[in-house]
Order: structure tokens, then C-alpha cells, then sequence
């Protein structure tokens, strides 16, 4: 029964959020690569690969950055404690008994409660212990000169850099298995394609 269809993701948005996933899933192959998990493309390769891609995305998110504002979308990553352990039941409850989806989106609404927390998580917390982890790895020939190398300890920030890729290959794949959870399995997929979404309900 298909009765509903919104346009939730403008065309920009579609842009960013696509080529973020391809730069971090670059970051994800190339990253692990440098810490010894596995050999693909030679160390050296996947040191210059990880670089581009981390510079690459640094541009990406400036201009995002500058959209979300301009935009007013900023507001979607606003959290609210509303609702967030219905949402919780579903995903561990109700779901697996055919029960609604108690988050209906909007344009204005996109993200369900529990999604605002997650993405508020992300941007406040696991994206700033990689970027500075990042850059610090990045620049770690200037610390003399920059005045950090009596702060700072090559194994804390390659440490510190590493549990920010864990994390952010955690939030991964339980972002692509979440992607699945709309009323077909590719159903939020499509509308990050397209930028309309199907739904069950009616508008
Ligand atoms: C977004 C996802 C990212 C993931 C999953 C990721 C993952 C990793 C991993 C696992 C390592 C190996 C760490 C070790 O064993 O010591 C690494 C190294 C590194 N990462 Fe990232 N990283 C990401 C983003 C970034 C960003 C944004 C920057 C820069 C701003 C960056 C710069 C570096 C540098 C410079 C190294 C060390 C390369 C070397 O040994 O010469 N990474 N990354």
C-alpha cells in the first residue's frame, strides 16, 4: 500500500551525503591498511590515498558546512529527548513484529529522534577526535615548531586517531543496516537517490 511521496533530500544534500560515504569508506579501506590490518594497495599508496581523501572531505564539510546554515537545515541536528525510547522499542521490539514505525518523516522532520542523537554524537564527538587526531598525525613534522611536542606523544594521537576509526566504522555499518528499516528494504535509499521518499502513509 503506497500512499504517500515527500521530497525530503534536496539535490545538494544528496551530493554531500554521497560523496561523504565515498570518501569515508576511502578512509575506512585506506586507514586500516595503515595501521597493518591487511596490504591492498602498499602502505605508501594508502598513506597518499588516506591524505587526498582527508583533504578532500575537509572541502566537502567547509561547503556543507556553509549549506547547512545558509539553508537552515542546521536545525535538523537539533536533539530532543521526545520519543527517542519509542524509538528504541521499535528497533529492538517492534520492528520484528511488523508493528508501525512510530516517526513518520517530513521534510521539515527528516531524522527520527534517536537519528538526532546519533548524528548530534557523530558531529560533536567522534568527527572532532578524528579530525584533530588527523591533523595532529598529519603534522606531526611540525610539532617543534608549532610548540606541541612536549604535549604530545605519537602513540596517544595514533591511538586516539584509531578508536575515532573504530567508532566511525561502527556508526557505519549500523547507519547501512538502519538504511534498511524504512517500509521496503531499499526504500531510504531510493530517497537519498532520488530525494523523494515512498511511504505507507498518506500525505
Ligand atoms: C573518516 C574516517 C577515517 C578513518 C576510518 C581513518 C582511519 C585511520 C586509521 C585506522 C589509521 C591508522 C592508525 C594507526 O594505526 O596508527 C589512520 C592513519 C592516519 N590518518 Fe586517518 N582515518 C580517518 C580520517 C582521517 C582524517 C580526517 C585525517 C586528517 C585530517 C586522517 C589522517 C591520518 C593520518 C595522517 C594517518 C597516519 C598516516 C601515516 O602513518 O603516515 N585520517 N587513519
Amino acid at each position: 500500500m503506497s500512499t504517500g511521496r515527500i521530497y525530503i533530500y534536496k539535490r545538494y544534500e544528496r551530493f554531500w551525503h554521497w560523496s561523504q560515504a565515498a570518501l569515508i569508506i576511502i578512509m575506512m579501506i585506506t586507514g586500516f591498511e595503515i595501521h597493518g590490518s591487511y596490504a591492498l594497495l602498499g602502505f605508501g599508496k594508502a598513506v597518499s590515498v588516506h591524505t587526498v581523501a582527508a583533504w578532500s572531505l575537509l572541502l566537502l564539510w567547509a561547503f556543507t558546512i556553509f549549506w547547512q546554515f545558509t539553508t537552515g537545515e542546521w536545525r535538523q541536528y537539533l536533539p530532543s529527548m521526545k520519543n527517542v525510547l519509542a524509538m528504541v522499542n521499535y528497533y529492538t521490539i517492534g520492528i520484528f513484529r511488523n508493528s508501525p514505525h512510530p516517526f513518520h518523516k517530513t521534510a521539515r522532520h527528516k531524522h527520527n529522534p534517536l537519528q538526532r542523537l546519533a548524528y548530534l554524537a557523530l558531529l560533536a564527538f567522534i568527527s572532532p577526535l578524528i579530525w584533530v587526531s588527523g591533523l595532529l598525525y598529519l603534522f606531526y613534522g611540525n610539532w617543534g615548531q608549532l610548540g606541541l611536542a612536549q604535549y604530545l606523544s605519537l602513540e596517544s594521537v595514533a591511538l586516539a586517531h584509531t578508536i575515532g576509526a573504530f567508532m566511525i566504522t561502527a556508526f557505519f555499518f549500523i547507519h547501512v543496516y538502519l538504511t534498511t528499516t524504512g517500509h521496503t528494504v531499499f526504500a531510504h535509499i531510493k530517497a537519498m537517490i532520488t530525494g523523494w521518499e515512498e511511504s505507507d502513509q498518506p500525505h
